[in-house]
C-alpha cells in the first residue's frame, strides 16, 4: 500500500510528483504530501489528509521551484489518517525528510530505544522512527548521507521502498527497498523513483526495477546501485511496456467502467499468440519449460486473494476438469501461517493482478523453502511475483487502475484455461478434436463480450431498482459458483452493500433464512449442466418472496417465467462461462455504486495493492 515517488533532474520537480502521486493514488488515499528541497538547501513539505486534490489546495499559490523533490499518498497502517501522520516525515532535526511504503516491523522497540536516547516524536507513524534512527546513525558515526542510510537498514526488519531526501546534499537522492515495489526511471539527466512507472511513462521508458536489499543512489545525474552489505551492482536496465493511454481514463467517467469495457480486448491480448488452431496446439513457455513435472504431478495448489482467489477457484474447475490433476485453492494469508504439507514434487501457482500481494508473496515464499516448484499467474510486468517465480504467465490485460478488480479477473480466467488445456494436452487428458473446439471457442469470445456489454443499459434500470438494498446474495453451481462469489465482492466493494456469494445449492442450509420481499437475489442460470438444478434453486427463492436477477443464456425464454430480470450472455462453453457471466455483475455492482454516489474508482478503506500483511 501507499504511492511513493520522486524526482531528480533539470525539470520543475511539483508538477511530475503531484501528477505522479494521482496516478498512483489507487494505492492509498488517505493522505497525500509532497517534500521539495531547493538548490538552496529549502527544504519545504506540504502534507495533507485526505485526496491529492486536497493537497493541491493546500498549496495553491506556494511557491513550489525546485528540481528536487518526492511525495507520497497513504494507505494508513501506524496511525490514523491525519495532517501529522501523513508522510513525508523529518527528522528531528529536520535535516532529512523520508516517504515510505511498507511497515518497520520493529519500530516499538527502534523507537522506545531512540526515545531514551532523548529523541522526540511528531506521528504514531513506524515510518517517522525510521528517519530518527538514519539521522542518528548520521550523526554518531560521523558518516556521509548514503552510508548513514545504508548502516540504519542493517537494523531495520519489515518491509519497505523508501526514499529520503537530505538539505545537506540538495543533489542526491536516495531510494531503498525490501519487500515493497521500487522502481526507477532513467531519463536523459534525469531520474525517477516510483511504486510502478506510472509517474513517468511519458518521460521515459528505461527502467530499473530494484530487487530487495538494494539501494539506489542518485548523485547528480549518476544512479548507482549496492547492496545493504556495500556491494556495487550493475543496473539492468529494462524497457518499459505500458503507453500513457493506457493509464487514462479515454472519455470514460471512471477507470472501472472503462477496463469493464475494454475486456474484449484484454482477453484477446491474454491468448493472442499462445493459441494456434491450425495444428492444435498452445504455447505458454512457462508450462512448456516444467513439461514433465506437470504430465506427473500429482496435486497443484492455488494461493492468491481477493478476486485472484476467485480465479484460482475457476482453476481449480479446469484443472481438474482437462488435466485431470487434483487442485487445492488456498487463501493465500492462511496457508502462510499454517503448517501445509508442501514438498519437491508439488507445484504451487500464485495468482495476483498487482504480483505484489505480501500475503501472497509470503506463500510463495514458504512454498519455495519447501522445494516446490512456484509458478506466477500475473498482470503487472516486473512485479515482485514473476521476479521471484520459477516460471509463470503474465496476463496481459494492460494496467488496471480502479481498486475494484475486473478485466484482470477475466484476463486471469483465460490465462489458467489456456494452461488448463496445455497440461492436458501434454498429459493426453484431452482429445485433439475437443482441444481444437476449444481454441475455435476461445477466438470467439471478444465478441461474445461485446455482446454482453450491450446490457449495459438495461442493467442501469435494474440497478435503479435495488441501489438501495441493504444486503444481496448471489448463487451459482459449477463455473458458475466462482462467477457469484465474484459478483458478490465487486458489489461489496464498490457500493457497501453487505452481499454473500454461495453455491447455489447451499442457500437451503442456511441463507434461505435471510430471503424476503427485501433480498436481491442474483443468480447465474444458463443453459449448461446445472440449468435445471438452479432453476429449482429459483423456485426456492421466489416462493420465499426473493426478487430475483437471472443471468441466462440467451434464446432461454422460460426463465422469464421465474424470474424478476433476465440479463441475456451469449451461449458459451461452460468452462468459458466465468469470463462472460462476470461481466454484468461488474456493471450491475459498477452502477450501483454510482447511483449510491459511492467514489467508484478508490472505494474507502481500500488500496490497489495489498503490500501490508
Ligand atoms: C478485488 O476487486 C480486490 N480489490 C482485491 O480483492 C484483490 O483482488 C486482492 O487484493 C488481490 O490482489 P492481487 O490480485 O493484486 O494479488
Amino acid at each position: 500500500m501507499c504511492g511513493i515517488v520522486a524526482y531528480i533532474g533539470y525539470r520543475e520537480a511539483s508538477p511530475i510528483i503531484l501528477n505522479g502521486l494521482k496516478r498512483l493514488e489507487y494505492r492509498g488515499y488517505d493522505s497525500a504530501g509532497i517534500a521539495l528541497l531547493t538548490t538552496e538547501k529549502d527544504l519545504k513539505i506540504y502534507k495533507k489528509s485526505g485526496k491529492v486534490s486536497e493537497l493541491e489546495e493546500v498549496i495553491k499559490g506556494k511557491n513550489l521551484e525546485a528540481k528536487t523533490g518526492m511525495g507520497h499518498t497513504r494507505w494508513a497502517t501506524h496511525g490514523e489518517p491525519n495532517d501529522i501522520n501523513a508522510h513525508p516525515h523529518l527528522s528531528g532535526s529536520g535535516e532529512f525528510a523520508i516517504i515510505h511504503n511498507g511497515i518497520i516491523e520493529n519500530y516499538a522497540s527502534l523507537k522506545l530505544a531512540l526515545i531514551k536516547r532523548g529523541h522526540e516524536f511528531k506521528s504514531e507513524t513506524d515510518t517517522e522512527v525510521l528517519i530518527h534512527l538514519i539521522e542518528e546513525v548520521y550523526k554518531n558515526n560521523n558518516v556521509g548521507f548514503e552510508e548513514a542510510v545504508r548502516m540504519a537498514l542493517t537494523q531495520v526488519i519489515g518491509a519497505y521502498a523508501i526514499v529520503i531526501l537530505s538539505k545537506k546534499d540538495p543533489d542526491y537522492l536516495i531510494g531503498a527497498k525490501k519487500g515493497s515495489p521500487m522502481v526507477i526511471g532513467i531519463g536523459e539527466n534525469e531520474h525517477f523513483i516510483a511504486s510502478d512507472a506510472s509517474p513517468f511513462v511519458e518521460f521515459t521508458k528505461n527502467v530499473v526495477y530494484l530487487n530487495d536489499g538494494e539501494i539506489a543512489i542518485i548523485d547528480g545525474t549518476k544512479l548507482t546501485i549496492k547492496t545493504i552489505d556495500n556491494t556495487i551492482k550493475t543496473p539492468y536496465i529494462q524497457e518499459l511496456e505500458i503507453s500513457l493511454e493506457s493509464i487514462e481514463k479515454g472519455g470514460y467517467e471512471h477507470f472501472m467502467l472503462k477496463e469493464i469495457f475494454e475486456q474484449s480486448r484484454s482477453i484477446l491480448d491474454s491468448f493472442r499468440g499462445r493459441t494456434h488452431i491450425n495444428d492444435g496446439t498452445i504455447t505458454m513457455a512457462g508450462v512448456d519449460k516444467f513439461e514433465d513435472k506437470l504430465k506427473n504431478v500429482k496435486r497443484i495448489i492455488i494461493v492468491g486473494c481477493g478476486t485472484s482467489w476467485h480465479a484460482g477457484l475457476v482453476g481449480e474447475y479446469l484443472l481438474e476438469d482437462f488435466a485431470r490433476i487434483p487442485v487445492e485453492v488456498e487463501y493465500a494469508s492462511e496457508f502462510r501461517y499454517r503448517n501445509p504439507v508442501l514438498d519437491e514434487n508439488d507445484f504451487v501457482i500464485a495468482i495476483s493482478q498487482s504480483g505484489e500481494t505480501a500475503d501472497t508473496l509470503a506463500a510463495l515464499e514458504l512454498a519455495k523453502s519447501k522445494g516446490a516448484t512456484i509458478f506466477g499467474i500475473c498482470n503487472v510486468v516486473g512485479s515482485s511475483i514473476p521476479r521471484f517465480t520459477d516460471a509463470g504467465a503474465y496476463t496481459h490485460a494492460g494496467p488496471e487502475i480502479g481498486v475494484a478488480s475486473t478485466k484482470a479477473f477475466t484476463a486471469q480466467v483465460t490465462a489458467l484455461i489456456l494452461m488448463a488445456l496445455s497440461i492436458a494436452k501434454k498429459k493426453g487428458t484431452i482429445s485433439s478434436q475437443r482441444l481444437r473446439e476449444l481454441l475455435i471457442e476461445m477466438e470467439t469470445l471478444p465478441a461474445k463480450v461485446e455482446k454482453t456489454l450491450q446490457s449495459d443499459k438495461l442493467i442501469i434500470e435494474i440497478a435503479n431498482e435495488f441501489k438501495d438494498s441493504k444486503n444481496a446474495l448471489y448463487l451459482g453451481r459449477g463455473y458458475g459458483f466462482p462467477v457469484a462469489l465474484e459478483g458478490a465482492l465487486k458489489l461489496k466493494e464498490i457500493s457497501y452493500i453487505h452481499a454473500e456469494g454461495y453455491p447455489a445449492a447451499e442457500m437451503k442450509h442456511g441463507p434461505i433464512a435471510l430471503i424476503d420481499a427485501e433480498m436481491p437475489v442474483v443468480v447465474i442460470a444458463t443453459k449448461h449442466s446445472y440449468y435445471e438444478k438452479v432453476v429449482s434453486n429459483i423456485q426456492e427463492v421466489r416462493a420465499r418472496k426473493g426478487r430475483v436477477i437471472a443471468i441466462a443464456t440467451e434464446g432461454d425464454k422460460e426463465i422469464s417465467n421465474y424470474a424478476d430480470h433476465v440479463i441475456y450472455i451469449p451461449s458459451c462453453e461452460e468452462s468459458m462461462l466465468p469470463l462472460l457471466a462476470t461481466i454484468p455483475l461488474q456493471l450491475l455492482s459498477y452502477h450501483i455504486a454510482v447511483l449510491r454516489e459511492c467514489n467508484v474508482d478508490q472505494p474507502r478503506n481500500l488500496a490497489k495493492s495489498v503490500t501490508v500483511e
